[in-house]
């Protein structure tokens, strides 16, 4: 079940607080309820954020020379960082991804959306199928990124790659050989960063100038890098294939009856790219009413807590707007809350506004098939065809 979370059924029962083994006999503690994960995440004395990144299989010495071999390290940066150095690492970041400058990208942005909408539109009067998950939502959050960070030159395709292998290298279930490859994937563009942060501009000399250490500059793109990108393009991916199944909220669209905010939010809440989120006990204490000892890994299931009928009115249904519908958990909360929350959402609005009217009458060739991951949806492709 952990690995494929996102999968259960909506109406499977789960406790409040469960005792999980994993498949390398570690128990997790699932967190479900709204208010637990939220309980959880707001409070980062009891629950410390450390293990965020930790590799959930343990990551064997053969892997671990490779990695070493790369001079790869991952220090408390941001989403793994409960010491004193997060606040001003954090605000840092916040800055290059502050909400004006996102603004500013929005014509740029919504002439390529269209632009790649257009050439789709053509595709599929053609006859031809479409990979809505390649033509428009792969690249796209990099594309913006890269406006807003300072980043190294390196091909759109190596970006991706990498990222693509971090997320399976710390999060999935994996045997030695597979890690060994994923960490010389990783291990090669981390050494790309390091370069990078000696001399790089933009975010990276902002941290230098602030005094942090050539490793939390690394730490910091390297986050950027993976989560900054990588979970958006897989939440547009989830979303338009969403949309293709909700006739009435693409009508509603379409007649300016559902706002497209609306449909944002609720597709966070419904389809979250990040299912789970990992914390730590400090110390000994209590969760709903379950003893948990200090030490204890704490998988907050973030889907599930969207998807709590404390919270909303129609838990299982896509209905924008509805009573609850915003207070999902999709961004996590607290002191590590997401600080690319409004660039994931002004991407996600551009491309419903842009896109959804493509998904009018069309048939899913292929849905967007996901790996076995605790975390990350990952979803391959999305390939669709006009009736
Ligand atoms: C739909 C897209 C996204 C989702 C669902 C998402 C979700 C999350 C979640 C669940 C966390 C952990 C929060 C916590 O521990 O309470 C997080 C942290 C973070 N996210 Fe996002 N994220 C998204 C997009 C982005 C983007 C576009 C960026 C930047 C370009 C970004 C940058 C960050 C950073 C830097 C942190 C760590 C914050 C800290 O520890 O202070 N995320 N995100």
């Amino acid at each position: 079940m952990l690995f494929r979370s996102w999968a259960q059924t909506a109406d499977a029962h789960w406790p409040d607080v469960a005792r999980v083994p994993d498949h390398v006999g570690v128990a997790h503690l699932v967190v479900t309820r709204h208010a637990l994960v939220r309980q959880v995440l707001t409070d980062p004395v009891t629950y410390r954020p450390d293990n965020a990144l930790d590799a959930v299989t343990p990551v064997p010495v053969s892997a671990l020379r490779v990695l070493a071999g790369h001079r790869f390290r991952l220090p408390p940066t941001l989403a793994n960082n409960g010491g004193a150095s997060h606040p001003a690492i954090r605000a840092i970041v916040a800055e290059a991804l502050h909400p004006t400058r996102v603004a500013a990208q929005l014509p740029w942005l919504t002439g390529l959306v269209r632009e790649r909408v257009g050439r789709i539109d053509a595709a599929l009067d053609g006859g031809a199928p479409v990979d809505l998950h390649a033509e428009l939502a792969a690249d796209l959050p990099l594309l913006v990124l890269a406006r807003l960070v300072e980043l190294p030159d390196a091909p759109v395709g190596a970006v991706k790659e990498f990222a693509r292998a971090a997320l399976e290298l710390f999060w999935a279930p994996l045997d030695g050989g597979r890690q060994q490859a994923l960490a010389a994937e990783v291990g090669r563009f981390h050494r790309v960063l390091r370069e990078f942060a000696a001399t790089g501009g933009g975010l990276a000399g902002t941290l230098r100038a602030a005094g942090h250490p050539p490793d939390v500059l690394v730490g910091a793109l390297f986050f950027l890098l993976v989560a900054g990108q990588e979970t958006t393009s897989q939440f547009l991916t989830l979303l338009l294939h969403r949309l293709a199944g909700e006739p009435t909220v693409l009508a509603g669209l379409r007649d300016g009856t559902v706002a497209v905010a609306d449909v944002v939010e609720e597709g966070l809440r419904l389809e979250p790219p990040i299912v789970t989120w990992r914390r730590v006990a400090a110390v000994d204490t209590t969760l709903g009413g379950t003893a948990v000892p200090a030490g204890t890994s704490i998988v907050l299931w973030l889907a599930r807590a969207g998807r709590d009928p404390v919270t909303v009115d129609a838990p299982d249904e896509f209905r924008p707007g509805q009573r609850g519908s915003r207070r999902h958990l999709a961004f996590g909360a607290g002191a590590h809350r997401c600080v690319g929350d409004q660039l994931a959402r002004t991407e996600a609005a551009v491309v419903v506004a842009e896109a959804a009217p493509l998904l009018d009458g069309v048939t899913v060739i292929r849905r967007p098939w996901c790996p076995d991951n605790l975390t990350f949806r990952m979803p391959d492709a999305f390939v669709v065809r006009r009736r």
